[in-house]
């Protein structure tokens, strides 16, 4: 099986030594990624964002790869954004607090507020990321988002507007009723439910932002993937902790999965799809949506091999940790 260009659309990488440890997997194997700016302090600058940019380059060796760089969101004016707009991919917007680093988020949805930036967005065609949650009941965060994603949508036709990792089967219906909406899905919760977080005994590596939800919910998602659905693409949301921040009391939100996303991906895509459809889910999609055109292609071939995903890397722990996995990589090309 092989995977032409593979395109990760949500990635978290960290700085140093974290980065260090999990930029490889997503340098080797992917062609690209949509680099996530919640850093301490946040990407809002151009040197702190140029400086980031190297630092994740300087992460691996290869070349064929490159980082979409992104700012997080706050009223920037037009002038900055102009002067910005070369170097970065996109602006990703989170509510105050809702996530990991996000304290320096939005804390009112006011459209008269957010007006002057994201006209100018609109104008200068900068897409817009977006962490869809509110601070309700824990498990109708997202879908009560519905209505903010519809507000933006509706008043800012000509803004792409990406719904991040969606985890509902309210956002899955919702990306079919405005033309300007897209979404990104990850591995994790094509697997998972609330049942697998904490149905059974509580499992840390499996507590993330926005949290697994409902059986119904995932067949929603999985519909959509394993259909292709042109609109969805695959962001893994990968997001690394030391594993002392997970698993103690208040543990960090986030899945480490970017060393198993491509073998996974192959064997439920096999099991559920067709090979066709993970193309379209892992790149074609996104590259159809943003009018990618890479100088030089990536190529992964994957074997049917099985191997045991480590029980860690450094102080990570790895998604599926010590599981049997079908699929592996042979090469990269
Ligand atoms: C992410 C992180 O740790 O940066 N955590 C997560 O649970 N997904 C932030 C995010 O994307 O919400
Ligand atoms: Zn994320």
């Amino acid at each position: 099986m092989t995977l032409k260009n593979p395109l990760d659309m949500h990635l978290h990488l960290r700085e140093n030594p974290i980065l260090k440890c999990v930029a490889p997997h997503s340098i080797r194997n992917f062609r690209a990624a949509v680099i996530m700016p919640n850093l301490v302090p946040p990407v809002c600058d151009l040197t702190r964002l140029k400086d980031y940019k190297t630092q994740i380059l300087q992460a691996d060796e290869d070349e064929n790869f490159t980082p979409l760089m992104t700012l997080f969101f706050k009223d920037y004016d037009e002038k900055f954004l102009q002067n910005i707009k070369d170097e970065i991919f996109a602006i990703k917007l989170y509510p105050a607090g809702i996530t990991t680093n996000s304290q320096a988020g939005v804390s009112s949805f006011e459209l008269e507020k957010l007006k002057p930036v994201l006209n100018a967005m609109s104008e200068l065609e900068i897409p817009l990321l977006v962490h869809g949650e509110t601070n309700d009941f824990v498990m109708d965060r997202e879908q009560n988002f519905a209505k903010i994603y519809e507000l933006l949508a509706k008043n800012f036709p000509k803004l792409k507007i990406v719904m991040e990792h969606i985890t509902t089967k309210t956002l899955c219906e919702l990306l079919k009723d405005y033309e300007n909406l897209y979404a990104t899905l990850t591995l994790h919760h094509l697997m998972l439910t609330l049942d697998d977080v904490l149905g059974a005994k509580l499992n840390p590596h499996l507590f993330c932002k926005p949290i697994a939800k409902r059986y119904e919910d995932k067949e929603a998602l999985c519909e959509l993937a394993f259909s292709g659905y042109s609109k969805i693409m695959f962001g893994s949301d990968s997001a690394p902790h030391p594993r002392e921040q997970k698993e103690c009391c208040g543990c960090a939100a986030g899945i480490f999965s970017a060393p198993v996303i491509l073998p996974l991906l192959a064997e439920l895509f096999e099991a559920h799809s067709n090979l066709e459809n993970l193309q379209k889910f892992i790149s074609d999609n996104a590259c159809q949506i943003y009018h990618f055109n890479f100088k030089k292609d990536k190529i992964i071939s994957l074997e049917k091999q099985e191997w045991q995903v480590p029980s860690h890397y450094g102080e990570l722990v790895p998604f599926m940790a010590g599981e049997l996995l079908k699929f592996q990589i042979k090469n990269v090309d």
